[in-house]
């Protein structure tokens, strides 16, 4: 169990945005794996409103990187997940839990991922329709997948003690 914890917290702490990837073709059953974990995020009442949309196809990645202002990268991942919503109350808070569990399931498979926005961007109605989705969904994010070119360094990150409150205040 010690092991599998030590695991598991590993991956959530080393997890970074990884923009550059190998060539390497992922296998269809890790990606149909790393959807499969995302149906198990937490979603308000339960409603799971998501829809997951796998694109491999070199011309649509480049269509959907060109439309991106920051995900141009896209064009050069081997796979990009387009993470739609129906327009619930939650749904922004239902995509990106699966959005999340989508990055993690990623990196446990030794994959590298990156998320880009996709909610509130003037372009979330044009990657919906160019992907077929019908009006009534939300694009939450877009996410590249690939294994990684090489490692990146860990961004500057808060320290636990700049974002951690207890109450009462431990001495
Ligand atoms: C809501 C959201 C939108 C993001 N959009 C983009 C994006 O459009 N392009 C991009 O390259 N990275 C995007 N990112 C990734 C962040 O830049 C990245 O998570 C942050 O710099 C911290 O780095 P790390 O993920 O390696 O810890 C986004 C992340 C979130 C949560």
């Amino acid at each position: 169990m010690e092991k599998i914890t030590g695991e598991v917290l590993k991956v959530l702490k080393e997890r970074r945005s990884i923009r550059r990837y190998k060539k390497e073709e992922v296998p269809e059953n890790i990606v149909k794996d790393i959807i499969d974990c995302a149906r198990f995020a937490p979603t308000a009442r339960n409603i799971q409103p998501w829809k997951f949309m796998v694109i491999t196809d070199s011309n649509l990645k480049s269509k959907i990187a060109r439309i991106c202002d920051y995900g141009k990268f896209i064009a050069e991942a081997p796979v990009c997940v387009a993470i739609f919503c129906e327009d619930t109350k939650y749904y922004i808070e239902d995509g990106s839990a699966a959005t999340t569990y989508i990055l993690l399931a990623a990196k446990a498979y030794g994959l590298g991922s990156c998320w880009v926005a996709g909610d509130k961007k003037p372009y979330a109605d044009e990657i919906r329709q160019l992907l077929n989705i019908p009006d009534g969904y939300k694009l939450i994010s877009l996410v590249s997948i690939g294994y990684p070119e090489e490692p990146v360094p860990t961004p500057p990150k808060k320290s636990l003690n700049d974002v951690l409150l207890f109450l009462p205040v431990r001495k």
